[in-house]
């Protein structure tokens, strides 16, 4: 389906980081925040976010034959969950001009898949970008966290087995944080990146400045 052009009327924050970096936690408080400045607020997540986005995403995370996935078919996988995120629930809440916290955009890919999977920027870029359309994150805010402190946290979650993505080795979650780096520094526009090992309510602080002095 192609996006409408005039689409953008309000504006998407995606959250990008680690696993274990706090996206989720800070995101609620971010969306707590602006919805008692009274502005519409939506919250979502990749992959996931639609009912056809949360199977994709169980396809990848909790397939018994994941271990088999070939790293172009997970690039794929991930593309088809945003496609149908951002036609399904991104496009038609900007239009009515809400604000959108995304945990994870197409920022993951060029990233785990880009450079965590070695797959390279050229067709993960061409990929991402069929995917989204014109549907660009007009913020994006990196929680960067130190490798250790990321799996030590993973370790401490209350779910029993780690997922699939979960699996991955540390040199995977260096290249991941890296990459992230990398792309923050490339893109100082859009990106801003805060101390994840900071308190929670440092970095919420942290997080409401930049959006606050970025959306006015
Ligand atoms: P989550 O644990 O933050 O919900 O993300 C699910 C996993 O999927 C996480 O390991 C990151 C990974 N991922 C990618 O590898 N590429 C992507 O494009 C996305 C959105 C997530």
């Amino acid at each position: 389906m192609p996006l409408k052009k005039n689409h953008k009327t309000g504006k998407l924050i995606s959250f990008e980081g680690s696993e274990g970096s706090g996206k989720s936690t800070q995101i609620a408080l971010l969306a707590a925040h602006i919805q008692k400045s009274g502005l519409d607020v939506v919250s979502t997540r990749e992959p996931g976010g639609t009912e056809i986005g949360e199977q994709v995403r169980n396809i990848i995370v909790h397939n018994s034959k994941g271990d088999e996935m070939c790293a172009e078919t997970e690039l794929l996988l991930f593309a088809a969950a945003r496609a149908q995120l951002v036609r399904e629930v991104i496009a038609p809440a900007l239009m009515r001009g809400a604000i959108v916290l995304s945990d994870r955009f197409l920022d993951s890919s060029t990233v785990y898949q880009g450079i965590g999977r070695s797959l390279g920027a050229g067709p993960v870029n061409e990929i991402n970008r069929f995917a989204v359309g014109n549907v660009m994150p007009d913020i994006t805010i990196v929680i960067d966290v130190p490798t250790e402190v990321s799996l030590a946290r993973l370790k401490q979650r209350a779910s029993d087995l780690p997922d699939r993505m979960e699996r991955e080795n540390i040199d995977f979650y260096n290249k991941v944080r890296d990459g992230y780096l990398v792309l923050a520094k490339s893109m100082s526009d859009r990106f801003v990146v805060v101390d994840g090992t900071k308190s929670q309510d440092a970095i919420a602080k942290e997080i409401w400045n930049a959006v606050s002095a970025r959306l006015k």
